[in-house]
């Protein structure tokens, strides 16, 4: 079983019921699609690379300080997981982003990739998949299969809300990848909706696609 971390805080609780709520507008659901993403990978980075560095302060020459050292690759899952991105750049200070694009059929709730844009070579990167919801699993098991092919040598899944389902079905198929996210619910409608869920996180960011 692949690890899975519900990052457990008030602030984060608080802001996951406002996004479940329906009445929400889209203009703060999009503000905090956001928020979240960024305390969620603040939380999942506690192990970046640093190197220790020197700095003259106002008040001491060359006191001991650590710089971020490592350049960490978001892969965001379009459309939703464009929502994550901006955030997590603004706390994580070298960012490369490779977006992959997938669409989840309506009937057999099965993804198909309709842009790849992950570099050739990922041998040595560390790289974060982008999605507000793990429902079935299928698209983030897509993707982390298309990241495992180019030789990443670090993965992990930042997702918003997952289903108990689709983290078993992700488990299943990516025990090494650790996925982070803020709640887990128990239930999978036919529709492919995580139940009680927050709705189509997508439609809810940007409008409906077609
Ligand atoms: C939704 C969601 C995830 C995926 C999750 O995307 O944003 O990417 O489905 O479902 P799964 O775990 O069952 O694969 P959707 O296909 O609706 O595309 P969109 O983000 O462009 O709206």
């Amino acid at each position: 079983m692949s690890a899975v971390t519900v990052v457990d805080h008030p602030v984060l609780a608080h802001r996951v019921a406002q996004l479940r709520d329906r009445g929400t507008s889209g203009d703060t659901f999009r503000q905090l699609i956001s928020e979240v993403s960024g305390l969620l990978a603040y939380e999942a980075l506690r192990d970046l690379g640093t190197t220790e560095v020197t700095v003259d302060t106002p008040v001491a020459d060359a006191a001991p300080a650590r710089r971020v050292a490592e350049i960490v690759l978001l892969v965001p899952i379009l459309r939703a997981g464009l929502g994550m991105v901006q955030a997590i750049q603004e706390i994580v200070p070298l960012t490369e982003v490779a977006h992959v694009g997938l669409r989840r059929d309506e009937a057999t709730l099965r993804s198909e990739v309709y842009l790849n844009r992950l570099p050739k070579d990922l041998r040595g990167r560390r790289v974060i998949v982008c999605d507000p919801m793990l429902a079935t699993g299928g698209s983030l098991v897509q993707v982390c299969d298309l990241v495992a092919a180019r030789g990443a040598s670090q993965v992990l899944a930042l997702c918003i809300l997952a289903s108990e389902r689709g983290l078993a079905a992700f488990a299943a198929a990516h025990p090494g990848v650790p996925v982070y996210c803020a709640a887990v619910d128990p239930g999978l409608n036919e529709a492919g909706f995580i139940v009680p869920g927050l709705g189509d996180a997508g439609d809810r960011l940007f409008g409906p696609p077609d």
